[in-house]
């Protein structure tokens, strides 16, 4: 049964059918769009447009095939046009006329488009509390790496001092955003568009702040054309889920990088990676590699939605039915994501010993070296070269600013005293940097901290 028969001598051809069918996907907004025909008629009939017992037969009609649908007992037939085809058909099957009153001012335009956003709220608390525990865990483990010394990079060359839980931190602050991105997301998309009808609202006398209250929307949306035009809401999301992938990414990089015997600085538990069937010896990040690729299907979503919005002339056009399925993909991606990654961190083997050997070298203190001059008055450009020259001093020589004497020191500057030594030893060098947001060991305890202070609710 389609819902727009009369005009049509022919029923539609078997597979421009198929190809028409959107219900493989919008089934499960089944429930979003019982709810907003729920808040449809109860509006219909407070402003008298069907009649109380009309009304009280499609809220009974409703409920009972939500229930149905959620217990199994009702299989969705994959052959209707869509969700809001089958469950009007069902009803109307069930209550006969009263069914067919429903759809009363109303058209499927603002019926998909209320049904969406209904959904995505509900989604986007799910991630947003995946994230929270992520964030969480990340905290707790920079507690306890705090005192973990090791190089941070620029270029992927070794550069200055920090510790791994500052480097965590890091990664938490970031994530944090992505709460915030997505929270400011559910509050601008949190409009109802019910009401809009097909684009032009309608004569009947509706109240659509009654149903956008009913729905637990802000408001109705200002003007009906938007309403049922806008995907805005759906673009945003995608945008906010690329981000978060691609900071899930370059963490995962890393963790495969570092857990190269090359590096050995983590190791991932076994209960999160993988063998090779011929190398005995294998043990691999799969996880970590499947999350920075998955990345790029959460990129397509997003990459085909702006593309199908680019171009089209308002109001609804069929292109927007793809809205659905590039959502699903990239919302399944993102928590199968998240969901692998949380446990993986927490599990994660951090090896103290290869990172602090690694910090040993690579003249990661050369800039401390070189402030440690500028405290003697020296100006930094020049501080720069003699500490350079030392460098290539050490490097011909096989040498590090450690092991150096107070004599080598003394034939590039004068202003060296014994205490160099000190100002350029991991412990001073990390328990010195204490300005704000530096990776001081006392630092990074405080801050890691305040984040579980302010989720701590959440
Ligand atoms: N399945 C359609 C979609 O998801 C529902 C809206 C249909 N509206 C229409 N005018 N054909 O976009």
């Amino acid at each position: 049964m389609k819902l727009w028969e009369g005009r049509f001598k022919k029923s539609l051809d078997k597979t421009a059918d198929e190809f028409n069918s959107s219900i493989s996907f919008d089934k499960n907004l089944y429930f979003e769009d019982i709810e907003g025909s729920l808040a449809h008629a109860h509006m219909l009939c407070e402003q008298g447009i069907i009649s109380k017992e009309d009304y009280s037969l499609i809220k009974q009609g409703l409920s009972k095939i939500a229930f149905e649908i959620h217990s199994g007992d009702l299989l969705i037939d994959e052959d209707a046009e869509d969700i809001h085809t089958f469950i009007e058909g069902e009803l109307t099957n069930r209550i006969g006329d009263a069914g067919k009153r429903l759809h009363t001012a109303r058209s499927r335009n603002d019926q998909v488009a209320v049904d969406l956003r209904l959904y995505l709220r509900k989604r986007l608390d799910e991630i947003i509390n995946s994230l929270y525990k992520l964030v969480k865990t990340l905290a707790q483990r920079a507690i306890e790496t705090k005192d973990y010394v090791m190089p941070s990079y620029t270029h992927l060359q070794r550069a200055q001092i920090s510790v791994f839980g500052h480097h965590l931190l890091a990664y938490a602050e970031m994530f944090l955003r992505d709460i915030d991105r997505m929270k400011d997301a559910k509050k601008r998309m949190n409009i109802s568009p019910l009401g809009s009808c097909a684009l032009a609202g309608t004569t009947y006398n509706i109240d659509r702040f009654m149903t956008a209250k009913e729905l637990g929307f802000d408001a109705p949306c200002n003007n009906s054309l938007d309403g049922v035009s806008d995907r805005d809401y759906v673009i945003e999301i995608l945008s906010d889920f690329s981000i978060l992938m691609m900071h899930l990414s370059r963490f995962s990089e890393e963790i495969i990088l570092w857990c190269s015997k090359e590096f050995s600085f983590v190791e991932p538990d076994d209960a999160f990676s993988t063998g090779s069937s011929i190398m005995p010896q294998k043990k691999n990040p799969d996880i970590a590699e499947l999350i920075r690729g998955k990345t790029g299907r959460v990129y397509g979503s997003l990459m085909t939605m702006l593309t199908v919005m680019k171009g089209l002339p308002l109001a609804y056009n069929k292109d927007m039915q793809e809205d659905k399925e590039a959502m699903a993909d990239a919302l399944k991606t993102a928590i199968q994501c998240l969901n692998a990654f949380e446990p993986m961190i927490k599990t994660l083997k951090i090896n103290k010993d290869n990172l602090k050997k690694a910090a040993l070298t690579g003249f990661i203190n050369a800039t401390d070296a070189a402030d440690y001059l500028v405290k003697k008055d020296l100006p930094f450009r020049d501080a720069y070269k003699i500490v350079g020259e030392l460098v290539a001093y050490c490097i011909d020589n096989e040498k590090t600013l450690d092991n150096l004497s107070i004599e080598e020191y003394k034939k590039f500057s004068d202003l060296f005293e014994k205490d160099i030594f000190d100002s350029v030893s991991l412990e001073k060098m990390i328990s010195e940097r204490t300005c704000f947001g530096a990776p001081a060991p006392d630092n990074v305890e405080k801050q890691a901290n305040k984040i579980l202070e302010g989720i701590k609710n959440d």
